[in-house]
């Protein structure tokens, strides 16, 4: 009973009310909203809104840069590798051959298969087309095989950050003198980049006179076994 009354109360005085004050509250929240959107920048001027709160003054900003290498990086040179390849100059055969740029099976002493990138990319991704005595970077310029860490730094940016600053690879002699690095060729072949395991040395010969300790056959062994 007292329920239904309040009811009718309810339907008959507030309700107009509460849709009035509604409508009043939307009103100012539209009108602010406008106000809020005059300060941001037009969304047709080349910007997106992004969000209502974002900060009225945005640095300027910097222009793209090509990679100019590590300039904090101690400087150093790098061992040359042309003298080590053993078909160089390629354009003594390249020179008056035109260019076949269709991924097939090559002979030696190409290497026949690339195992290196999983099949995303074939020769030509690194070995320039026309010139074939040089190496091309994705920018269309070319480097000479001496300075084949640019062309893999460009898809390991982190080795080669890495080599540059002395964590990765190898420094010629030791540390003090002229800053020499080995290439990442030296170590990589870059047709077949992994580090393949090596069979470990075999132990040392025991004095005249001894006998040598039975050998313990690692975990690895047993596991083959
Ligand atoms: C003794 C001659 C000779 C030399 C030197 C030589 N090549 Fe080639 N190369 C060939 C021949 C022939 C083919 C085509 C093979 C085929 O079609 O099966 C070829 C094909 C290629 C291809 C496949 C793309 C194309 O244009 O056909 C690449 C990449 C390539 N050579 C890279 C090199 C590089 C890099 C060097 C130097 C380090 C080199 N070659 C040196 C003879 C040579
Ligand atoms: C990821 C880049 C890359 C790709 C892909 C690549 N090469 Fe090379 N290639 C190199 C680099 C770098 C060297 C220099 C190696 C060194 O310094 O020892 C080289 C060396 C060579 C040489 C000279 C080897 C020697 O000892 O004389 C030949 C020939 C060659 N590449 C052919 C090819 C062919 C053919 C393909 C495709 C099947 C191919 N390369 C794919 C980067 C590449
Ligand atoms: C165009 C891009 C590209 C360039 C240039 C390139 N690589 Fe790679 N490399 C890849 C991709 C993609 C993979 C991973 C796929 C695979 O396992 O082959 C890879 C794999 C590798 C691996 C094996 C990594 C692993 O975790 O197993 C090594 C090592 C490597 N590259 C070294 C090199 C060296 C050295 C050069 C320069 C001679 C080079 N790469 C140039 C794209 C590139
Ligand atoms: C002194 C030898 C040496 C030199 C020089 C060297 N590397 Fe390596 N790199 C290694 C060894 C060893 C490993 C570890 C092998 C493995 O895990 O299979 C490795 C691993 C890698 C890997 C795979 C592991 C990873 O971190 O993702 C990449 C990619 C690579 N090197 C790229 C490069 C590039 C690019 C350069 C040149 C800028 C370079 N390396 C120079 C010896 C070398």
């Amino acid at each position: 009973m007292v329920i239904a009354v309040n009811l009718t109360v309810f339907n008959k005085a507030l309700r107009p009310m509460i849709g009035l004050v509604t409508a009043a509250l939307l009103l100012v929240l539209c009108a602010g909203n406008a106000r809020a959107q005059q300060d941001l920048p037009d969304p047709t001027d080349g910007h997106r809104v992004l969000r209502d709160n974002a900060p009225k003054t945005m640095p300027a900003p910097t222009e793209p840069q090509t990679f100019g290498g590590f300039p904090e990086a101690p400087p150093f040179t790098v061992v040359p590798r042309e003298g080590e390849l053993s078909i160089y100059p390629c354009a003594t055969c390249h020179g008056p051959m035109p260019t076949n740029a269709s991924p097939r099976k090559l002979f030696a002493p190409h290497p026949a298969a690339l195992e290196h990138g999983d099949g995303r990319f074939w020769c030509l991704q690194c070995h320039a087309p026309e010139e074939r005595n040089q190496l091309q970077l994705m920018s269309d310029e070319t480097v000479g095989f001496n300075d084949s860490w640019q062309l893999c730094g460009q898809c390991h940016y982190q080795p080669q950050k890495d080599w540059a600053f002395g964590a990765h690879g190898k420094r010629v002699d030791n540390w003090q003198g002229e800053r020499v690095l080995y290439n990442c060729t030296h170590c990589h072949d870059p047709h077949s980049p992994n580090i393949k395991p090596r069979a470990p040395e075999p132990p040392p010969p025991v004095r005249a006179g001894l006998e040598a300790m039975p050998h313990a056959p690692h975990k690895a062994e047993t596991e083959q076994q």
